[in-house]
């Protein structure tokens, strides 16, 4: 794919990646994605912001064979899917430099080896000019790396934002459209950014102040109106969480799935919607973006040997190190002849810092006794949950 006009001097380079199935060797990735670089024209310098994955290094390759001179490469985050083609660009422009910040040389360093004279520091806010453009660099600290920034345009009022707002979906065109690219946006955020929402209200106000008309994000296509994709950050990071709970679960022989079943039949009976992840078949892309918005999780699981099963361990520790808004946690389950399942599982949701409510664990199939103890789970949820003011 050829290098394409997002305006007559800003060309968006970079790869669509249609193919890749997950990122991080973690999230599904449904959509595809994409790793975008920019091409900024200047009437004097010629600047290429961030590279791409290497893995399509031949693309950006081929899209800068109508590009003679580079004077610089603005590196916006040491990240490897946009950095890690950084040292082949340079490579290929010996006269390039690479403008960023102090950390990120350092890590730049550590994960590329890129030589210490081919650096150029710039301070938070200071200005680049190529010309009869100027370009501006905006610390972003923490979305997601601590040396990540962005690149304000100021003539044509365009923020290169590098992963903040970003989204994993492929698509042939360049500019996003607002039904389409959302879901992408939401499970970008929920695997990348969720962890550091204090610092993505932070930076949202650190922006508050420039005139935005287009945001060129560094995954995903862009934004030519960028209120919806910023409107919808401010809602993900700072909103109360809805009145709702996830509830991922696995089941062996059936009685932990009975009292799934029970639990979800009687919140919904009490106007509470309830999302519910079999975690033998579960996206956890998916699971995490309903974790978003969740006022509750409660894990069910049955006993493996001592303990929780694991794949629950695996969602309790990504809960956990996602740190969503979360108030309220609990866990459901039967055993059989021992367990140690609420001293494991709670152990991996501390981080949450969220309320736990008795957890009801069956011995073997579960009886009435236990069933009525899940109605009263139900109900202490939804206290929980009007207390809150979320219901
Ligand atoms: Fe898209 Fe943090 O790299």
């Amino acid at each position: 794919m050829n290098a394409r006009f997002v305006t007559s001097d800003v060309s968006l380079m970079g790869a669509v990646d249609w193919d890749r199935t997950l990122f991080d060797a973690l999230i599904p990735l449904p959509e595809g994605t994409t790793y975008n670089a920019y091409l900024v024209r200047g009437s004097e310098k010629t600047v290429l912001v961030d590279a791409v994955d290497p893995v399509k290094l031949d693309v950006l390759m081929a899209q800068l064979d109508a590009v003679d001179h580079l004077d610089y490469l603005v590196a916006q985050h040491a990240e490897q899917d946009h950095s890690g083609s950084i040292p082949a660009v340079l490579a290929r422009y010996p006269e390039a430099v690479v403008v960023t910040n102090a950390k990120a040389k350092e890590l730049l360093q550590e994960l590329l080896d890129i030589p210490a004279d081919r650096f150029r520091i710039v301070a938070d806010g200071e200005t680049l000019s190529l010309g009869d453009k100027t370009l501006r660099f905006i610390y972003l600290p923490w979305v997601h790396w601590p040396e990540t920034m962005g690149t304000y345009l100021e003539e044509e009022h365009i923020l290169f934002s590098c992963d903040f707002f970003g989204s994993h979906r492929a698509q042939s065109g360049i500019f996003a459209e607002k039904d389409l690219v959302m879901l992408g946006a939401k499970r970008y955020y929920a695997e990348i950014m969720m962890p550091f929402r204090g610092f993505i209200l932070k930076n949202l106000d650190k922006l508050a102040g420039l005139q935005i008309d287009m945001i060129c994000p560094s995954h995903g296509p862009v934004y030519k109106d960028p209120t919806y994709i910023m409107d919808a950050y401010r809602d993900w990071a700072g909103s109360p969480p809805h009145n709702k709970v996830v509830i991922p679960f696995i089941s062996m022989h059936g009685s932990t799935l009975k009292m799934v079943d029970h639990l979800t039949a009687s919140l919904a009976d009490r106007g509470v919607e309830v999302e519910r992840f079999d975690l033998t078949t579960s996206d956890i892309g998916s699971i995490a973006m309903s974790l978003v918005d969740a006022a509750t999780i409660v894990i069910g699981t049955p006993a493996v040997l001592t303990g929780p099963h694991p794949k629950t361990i695996e969602i309790a520790y990504l809960a956990g190190v996602l740190r969503p808004k979360t108030q309220f946690v609990s866990i459901i389950g039967s055993y059989g002849w021992g367990q140690r399942i609420v001293d494991v599982l709670g152990g991996l949701i501390a981080p949450l810092k969220a309320e736990v409510l008795t957890p009801v664990l069956a011995k073997g199939d579960p009886r009435a006794a236990d069933m009525e103890a899940i109605d009263v789970l139900a109900e202490t949820i939804v206290a929980k949950h009007r207390e809150a003011g979320l219901q």
